[in-house]
């Protein structure tokens, strides 16, 4: 059948289809995401918080993101893959911008790549569609530019600060990105670039008005459960599940109830008297006593 083309999602908004997506780093992840028909799956450079232990996105390099991608387009066969364009690597103009993106496609075997910024970022945008890279925007709350925000605040809160993100997000949409992400910013907002753009958005933190929604995959099956951001819905708590089996793994090794025999390998009545003949045990030269075969 072959993977969904990105544009899959503007026909979606075009019949009212709501869709869903999901951030995804590895291959069992996306194996998963694809068997259940999620139409795309994005590695996000959230992987620097959720996977690699960074505190906020901003440490996150350009190897690292191509590194992730690789399995998770292994891992799908229908679902498109969006590879994040991580700080400092398209923040120097088109030409950075398109070098970077064809390492993500290229290299990483990505479908399209998404980059944060609205009206200044077009003209790049732009540029990169028309030399054949499929863009996803990403404005409101946006990580990747935390130490200038003072931390990860909701957006558009005012209507000066609203009529900025729907001009950021029109600007996108005539560079020719083909959807559009909205992180946290109001409901309101959030419905009125929807109805105000022909291209899909995409959720998260931004309310049920969106074309769309994505989640953050540690955060919606509880990997990391210490951490709930408000926009997080928890659909599975893994980590309980995974803290239990570790601790009965480890038990069980001690108290000598694992391996059972239903978990090794035994060997047959011939090998075992060619072993006892050659180690010398069947005719008692090991010394060590008769051995348990
Ligand atoms: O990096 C990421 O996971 C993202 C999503 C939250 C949209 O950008």
């Amino acid at each position: 059948m072959g993977r969904r083309s990105v544009h899959s999602l503007k026909a979606m908004k075009q019949r009212g289809e709501r869709f869903a997506l999901v951030t995804c780093y590895d291959y069992p992840s996306a194996s998963l995401i694809d068997g259940v028909g999620i139409p795309g799956v994005l590695i996000g450079d959230s992987l620097g918080t959720t996977v690699l232990g960074y505190d906020s996105t901003v440490p996150v390099t350009l190897d690292e993101i191509v590194h992730h991608t690789r399995p998770v387009v292994r891992g799908t066969e229908r679902a498109f893959v969006v590879a994040d364009l991580p700080f400092g690597s398209y923040q120097g103009g088109p030409a950075d911008a398109i070098r970077s993106a064809t390492r993500l496609m290229q290299e990483g075997g990505a479908t399209a790549v998404k980059l944060e910024g609205g009206t200044h970022v077009a003209a790049t945008v732009e540029q990169m569609v028309q030399v054949g890279i499929p863009v996803m925007g990403h404005i409101g709350l946006t990580p990747q530019s935390v130490n200038q925000l003072g931390g990860h605040k909701i957006q558009g809160k005012t209507g000066a600060a609203a009529v900025k993100l729907l001009n950021d997000a029109m600007a996108l949409e005539a560079a020719g990105s083909f959807s559009i992400v909205l992180e946290g910013i109001p409901s309101p907002v959030a419905k009125l670039i929807s109805e105000r753009i022909d291209i899909p958005t995409i959720g998260i933190g931004a309310g049920p008005g969106c074309d769309g929604q994505i989640q953050v995959w540690h955060d919606m099956l509880g990997l990391l459960p210490d951490f709930l951001p408000r926009h997080t819905k928890r659909y599975a708590e893994l980590a309980g599940s995974a803290r239990g089996a570790l601790a009965n793994y480890q038990r069980e090794v001690i108290d000598g109830s694992f391996p059972t025999p239903d978990h090794a390998f035994e060997l047959d009545e011939e090998a075992v008297e060619e072993l006892r003949h050659l180690t010398g045990d069947a005719a008692g030269v090991t010394g060590v006593g008769p051995f348990d075969w």
